[in-house]
C-alpha cells in the first residue's frame, strides 16, 4: 500500500480526535454553575459576606479532598501557582532548583521569578525527571527541586524524595499535565512539600486560566496566600501566623472556580475512561516492529493523556512524524531542532542567554548568587537523544474503537515504510 505521503490513499479523512480533555465536557453543569454565579452578582471571591461558601472555596475543599492534602490555594495559572510554591517553601535569591530539561517553559520562568537559578536535570525514557541526574546536578546552593509529571506521567516520586530527604531539598510537584494521576495509590501533588496545577485549556480540567496549589503545611499555605493576594484579604478571615512580606495578585474569580466545580466533578470518570483508552491503545500498538515504549507507559504511572512511543533514530521518528500525519492522524515528534516548542530547554532563550527583562543577567550575575551554571543546547543529551526519537500522538476520552484501528493501521503503515538504519 503506497504511504498517504508518497501519494498513496490515507488511512483516515476524518478529523483525528480533539486536543482537549476536560474541555470537551463542558455542558450543562457547567453553565448552570456560571450562570448562579451571574444571577448572584458575586464574583469577586473575598467579598465578607459568605466568604465560606464562595465558589473559590468550595473549589479549594474540593481540589484538597481530591488530592489528600490539608489545604488548597485557588490562582489564576499554573504559572502563578508554581510562583507561590516556591515562595511557599522559602525558595529565593541565591538558591538553584533543579528542574527537567523538558517541561513547559513556565517551570523556568517561575524559578526565575523568585530570583533563583534554574539548574536543568535529564529525563529518562518515562519523559520525566532522571532521580539519578537530579542527585548528581545538587550543589551547596541546592535549595529545591521542581519535580514535573509531563504528559500525564508520574516521576518516579519513590526514588526522588529519598534524594531530596537525604539533601534537605524542598519538593514542588508541577502538576500541570498530569491532573488527576497517582503514584503507588497517592494523588499527585500530595508527595511534595507543596504540588500546582493547571487549569488551563489544555490540561485534564480546564477553566481557560486558573491554577491551584495544594500542600500540607500550614507555613507553606499561609505564605503562598500572602504572595497570591498583595492584600491578605483571607487573613481578613483566618488567622495569620507569619509576618507580612509583599504579594501579588493572583486571585481566581468566582466565575472561573464555578466552571472548575463542575469540571472536577467530572474527574474520576474521565480519569477511567481517559485510562482505559491509554491501555488499548498500547494493546494496539506494542507488537509493532521497531518501535518502543517505556515500562512506565501504560503502568499506573500513566494517566493516558498522551501517546509517546520510541523510533530507534531521529531519522525514523522524523520519517514516522510525516507519514503518520499524512495518513490522517496528527503526531509530533518531541524534539525537532527546526521547531521551537517551548517544552524542550535548547528553545528556553532567555534561560540559554541568562536574560533579564532589562537588559541584564538577573540572576545569574548578582553577588548574592554563589554558584555557577551554565546553559547550552549540549547540556542535557539524553533528554534530546530521548525526546528526538520520541513521536506523540495526542488521546483524549472520546477515542473509539474505529479510531484505535485507524491509529494500528496508520502506525502499521507507517513503520512497514521506515527507512531501515540502527
Ligand atoms: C508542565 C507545565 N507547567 C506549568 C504550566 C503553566 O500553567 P499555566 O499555563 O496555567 O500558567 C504548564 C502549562 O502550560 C505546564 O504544561
Amino acid at each position: 500500500m503506497t504511504l498517504a505521503l508518497y501519494g498513496g490513499k490515507p488511512v483516515r479523512t476524518r478529523p483525528w480526535v480533539s486536543k482537549f480533555i476536560g474541555g470537551e465536557e463542558l455542558g450543562q453543569e457547567e453553565r448552570e454553575r456560571v450562570l448562579r454565579v451571574l444571577a448572584k452578582k458575586r464574583i469577586f471571591r473575598y467579598l465578607p459576606e459568605g466568604l465560606d461558601e464562595s465558589e473559590t472555596a468550595q473549589l479549594e475543599r474540593e481540589y484538597a479532598g481530591f488530592v489528600g492534602t490539608k489545604y488548597a490555594l485557588a490562582v489564576n495559572s499554573g504559572t502563578s501557582a508554581l510562583i507561590c510554591a516556591l515562595i511557599g517553601v522559602g525558595v529565593g535569591p541565591g538558591d538553584e532548583v533543579l528542574i527537567p530539561a523538558y517541561t513547559w517553559i513556565a517551570t523556568a520562568g517561575a524559578v526565575v521569578a523568585v530570583g533563583a537559578v534554574p539548574v536543568l536535570c535529564e529525563i529518562d525514557d518515562s519523559l520525566t525527571i532522571d532521580p539519578e541526574d537530579l542527585a548528581a546536578k545538587i550543589t551547596p546552593h541546592t535549595k529545591a527541586v521542581i519535580v514535573v509529571h509531563m504528559r500525564g506521567m508520574s516521576c518516579d516520586m519513590e526514588r526522588i524524595l529519598a534524594v531530596a530527604r537525604a539533601h534537605n531539598l524542598k519538593v514542588v510537584e508541577d502538576v500541570a499535565q498530569a491532573n488527576g494521576g497517582s503514584f503507588q495509590g497517592r494523588r499527585l501533588g500530595s508527595f511534595g512539600d507543596a504540588g500546582c496545577f493547571s487549569l488551563q485549556q489544555s490540561k485534564v480540567i480546564t477553566t481557560g486560566e486558573g491554577g491551584m496549589l495544594v500542600t500540607n503545611s500550614e507555613e507553606v499555605w499561609q505564605r503562598a496566600v500572602i504572595y497570591h493576594d498583595g492584600a491578605m484579604y483571607q487573613f481578613r478571615f483566618t488567622e495569620r501566623k507569619i509576618p507580612a512580606f509583599a504579594g501579588q495578585n493572583y486571585r481566581l474569580t468566582e466565575l472561573q472556580a464555578a466552571l472548575s466545580l463542575g469540571q472536577i466533578e467530572k474527574m474520576p470518570a474521565l480519569i477511567d475512561k481517559i485510562r482505559a483508552v491509554k491501555r488499548q491503545a498500547l494493546d494496539v500498538l506494542q507488537g509493532q516492529a521497531g518501535i518502543s515504549f517505556s515500562p512506565a507507559f501504560g503502568s499506573e504511572r500513566d494517566l493516558g493523556v498522551s501517546l509517546v512511543f520510541y523510533a530507534k533514530t531521529t531519522n525514523q521518528a522524523a520519517f514516522l512524524e510525516r507519514a503518520i500525519t499524512a495518513e490522517g492522524i496528527p503526531a509530533q515528534r518531541i524534539y525537532d531542532s527546526q521547531a521551537h516548542d517551548q517544552h524542550v530547554y535548547v528553545n528556553w532563550e532567555f534561560l540559554m542567554q541568562k536574560q533579564d527583562p532589562w537588559g541584564g543577567h538577573f540572576p545569574w550575575d548578582q553577588a548574592f548568587y554563589k554558584g555557577s551554571v551554565e546553559y547550552r543546547p549540549d547540556i542535557c543529551p539524553k533528554t534530546l537523544d530521548l525526546l528526538g526519537r520520541a513521536v506523540q500522538i495526542r488521546l483524549n476520552q472520546l477515542i473509539t474503537d474505529e479510531d484505535l484501528a485507524d491509529l494500528a493501521a496508520a502506525v502499521a503503515k507507517a513503520v512497514a515504510a521506515m527507512p531501515n538504519e540502527e
